[in-house]
This record gives structure tokens, sequence and C-alpha cells, in this order.
């Protein structure tokens, strides 16, 4: 079977993104002549194939709607509204598979389809009942170089497997001195044989298909899909009824808004905009657990603490969802599906959950004193290397910030950024590094440009920790 591939169909430069009017667009692959319907909004863009459900028929634009929303088919003169993506003549009939979107750092875009759409169909196995004590699901928690480090040294040959990815999983193992042996890149899309009952699956993520993956584990027909550090796992489309399902529910990992001042980002509105983000995001991961149905859900992923001093104002107004919300809303919304809440140290006996799922002894908790969170914290580990980082000869010599910003190839955007450094309380170093950046045409202006452009001001200390001001 083929493994999966992320296929761009459709590749525009910035311009062309620049000319799409509101509304309905109707694009053409000048290389293959297929074609394209791009709906412009201002929440966005979605995309998908010209092409109609009933029999493949091409979409014209629908002049009796006046909102600019619906395409009629040339053939029998089906509607799609575009901008739900669901038919509707025949009403209630069938919703459009969408495109991926990617939006290039050069302003361009290009439509993207994950193919084949869903190869754990493949080789299906009729589920045998599972036997208490046969597969018991905990949660251990690592990803960083320092628990990859302790894992190395115990047992450097636990064989690893990762996706295919355009950018390697594992970057700089050898500097970091991890000594991992056994990592197994395998393809997308295909299963993955352990043993006779056992299987696994990994499927790339629709939005960051170049580093991004979740993954299907099959153990005698019963699947657990896990989509964690998914955007949108393989492009939204997931097996239904999968025995668990296991996701992240926190949101809030990049400190966004909270590194901000100034400008519109008053402490006010930052509370507003993470109460809202909050909201959308809860309410996005209790509808996907619901569409999907699965039998058993379990959000596991958002443990995490803004925990150095530095970064108390952050640990203070970065409020984060708990698993607890999410499932008290998959709980309201779908009752059906059992939800699960796992402590540290609890394990959930799959057997016996499928078997009834009321049954109190498929969970076993931890004592009720077991620490969720950590009380203290080497930051030594990282604080050096980050003080290290530092004294380093790439920042002696000027001429690398441009070749940074060269490399880094962001532009063509009306964006000009100051960037200061500065001592702990964020005020500037008498001889540290004060300069400007314009993302228009990547210069190096001494003075802020004439023209009106957004602009940011970034204060970095050189603790962990930054700072950063908006007008
Ligand atoms: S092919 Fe589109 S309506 Fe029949």
């Amino acid at each position: 079977m083929a493994s999966q591939i992320a296929m761009v169909l459709l590749s525009l430069d910035s311009e062309e993104v620049g000319s799409l009017k509101e509304g309905v667009n109707l694009k053409k692959n000048p290389e293959d002549g297929k074609c394209y319907i791009i709906y412009k909004s201002n929440t966005g863009l979605k995309a998908c194939k010209n092409q109609c459900k009933h029999q493949g028929g091409l979409f014209i634009k629908d002049i009796e709607d006046l909102d600019g929303r619906t395409v009629k088919c040339t053939k029998h003169n089906w509607k799609l509204n575009v901008s739900t993506m669901k038919y509707v003549n025949p009403p209630d009939s069938f919703l459009q598979d969408e495109l991926e979107v990617e939006i290039l750092d050069d302003g361009g875009l290009q439509l993207v389809e994950l193919n084949p759409m869903d190869p754990w169909l493949a080789d299906p196995r009729e589920p045998l009942e599972l036997q208490e004590g046969e597969v018991k699901v905990c949660i251990q928690l690592f990803s960083h170089y320092p628990t990859l480090k302790v894992l190395s040294e115990r047992r450097p040959d636990v064989p690893i497997y990762v996706g295919d990815t355009v950018r390697p999983v594992f970057w700089y193992l050898e500097q970091s001195r991890v000594k991992l042996t056994n990592i197994n890149i395998v393809p997308f899309g295909v299963w993955q044989d352990i043993d006779e009952h056992l299987r696994f699956m990994i499927l790339m993520d629709g939005v960051h298909p170049e580093m991004d993956t979740c993954i299907i584990v099959e153990y005698k027909g019963h699947m657990i899909l896990n989509t964690v550090d998914c955007t949108r796992p393989n492009g939204g489309k997931l097996p239904l009824n999968v025995d668990l399902m296991l996701s992240d529910f926190a949101g809030g990992a990049s400190g966004f808004p909270m590194t901000f001042y100034g400008g519109k980002y008053s402490d006010s509105w930052k509370a507003e905009f993470v109460k809202n983000e909050r909201k959308k995001l809860l309410n996005y991961k209790a509808q996907l657990v619901k569409s999907l149905k699965p039998r058993i859900y379990c959000p596991f992923a958002g443990y995490f603490v803004e925990a150095h001093p530095s970064d108390r104002y952050i640990k203070d107004t970065n409020t984060k969802n708990s698993a607890e919300d999410l499932n008290a809303l998959i709980n309201k919304h779908a009752p059906d599906i059992k939800t699960w809440t796992p402590k540290p140290g609890a394990v959930l006996d799959l057997g016996l959950a499928l078997r009834d799922p009321t049954n109190s002894e498929a969970i076993t908790n931890p004592p009720a004193s077991a620490k969720i969170y950590k009380d203290s914290w080497d930051f030594d580990l990282y604080v050096d290397e980050l003080n290290s980082a530092i004294t380093s000869e790439i920042f002696k010599h000027r001429s690398w910030i441009q070749f940074y910003y060269t490399w880094a190839g962001f532009q063509n955007y009306n964006l000009v950024v100051r960037v200061i450094e500065t001592d702990d309380d964020f005020e500037p170093l008498t001889d540290g590094y004060d300069y400007l950046v314009d993302f228009m045409d990547l210069s190096f202006p001494s003075k802020r440009p004439d023209r009106e452009h957004c602009y940011v001001e970034v204060r970095h200390c050189e603790a962990p920790g930054k700072q950063l001001s908006a007008a």
C-alpha cells in the first residue's frame, strides 16, 4: 500500500493571494488544468476541489445567491455553500472534502491534500474481546531532551518510531549527549506490525505536516488514537468509534499575548483574549471528540507550568484549560462517551472499561496524596545552556544579525521590529544590541520608515523569559 503523503495541488504566489476577492474564487492549476474553489472571508480561507460529489461536475458561481457563498454544479444543479462546505441542495446531504490551505512565509499559499485519506481502513481486523489485565493504559510524559537522556542512559536500544517528517524529529541528538541507538523512521499512513496482534500507524498533521504527527495503535482490532500536538490531525479525517482517544487539552503553550506590552495589549485586553481563546479551544476539542465518538476519551497533555521566577507574571495571567473542564463539557454534550482524567500513576484497564464503562474497577487511582505538579525544578540545566549560548561567538559579530534574518527568510510583511538587549529588569544595556528590522524588504534601517507600518519592540534579557512591547 502506498504511504501517506501531503500533495500540493495548487500554489499561488503572494500577488495572486493578494488579488483573491472576498467570497468565491475559482482557480485553475495551469499545469494540469484541475480546478479549485477558494473562499475568502474575514475568518480566513477555505478551499476545496472544484468537483461535485454527485458525479464530478464543475461548479460555477451561483448568480441567484446574493451572499456570494454558494456555487452551482453545471451538471445537475446541486448547490454547495463553500463557507460551510455543506451541500445545500439536496438539503442535509453531503459535506465537501476540504483541502488544507497552507500560507507560506513569502505570502503565497498552497492547497494541500493528504493522500490517502483513511489509511487505517486498510487490512481491517475484527475486534477480539480483551481480557482483564490484557491492556493497561497509564500515562507517562516525556518529550524533552533531559528525559530522553535519562531514558537513553537506562536503555539506549529502546525502539523508538517516528514519522518520516520533512524536518527530522530528533535534531542534534549527538550534541545533546542523548545516545539512542534504535530510532526507526516509518512512512506515514502504513500499518507497522509489532507482532501478530499489535500494530501502529503514524499520521500527518494537516497544518504542520513537516513536523507534527499523530498515532493510531491497534491491539486485537481495538484502536487507540493519540492526537497530541497536532493542530489538525490528519487534516481532520480521523477514525470514528475508536476504543480510546487521547489528546491535549490545555492550550496557551506559546504564552501569547502575555509577553506583549503597550499598544492594545492592556491587562484587560489580554485577560479577555485568553478567556476567549480558552473557550474556543475547549469547544473545538469537545466538538471533535463528540464527532469522532470514541468509546473512552482521555485528555492527558497540557500539564505544564511557567515555573521560573522570572516568568511569574505569565504564570499568573496565562490561565489554561484543565482536563476536568474539557471532560465536563464532553459529558454534557456526549454523555455516551466515557471520560477519564488520568492522575499520575493511574491505570486504565481497557478490557474492563470497554466491557462495562461504569465498572469502577476499570481504573486504579494513585493515593489521593500523589502530586500532580512538581513543586521544585532544576532550572540550572536550562539556564546554563542559555547562558552559554549568550557568550557564543555568533553574537560578537554584528553581521550575523543580518545573516540570521536573511536565513529565516521572512519578508514582504509590513512590520518593523526593534530589538533591544536588556538586563534582567528589561533596562537597555549600555553597550547592548539595539536595532531595527524592516520585514517589508528585510532591511536594517537606522530609524523607523515614514510609511504606515506595524511596529513591535522586543526587549530581550539574558535570563529566560522575555518581554515585548508593541505599538
Ligand atoms: S454532477 Fe453535480 S449535480 Fe450531478
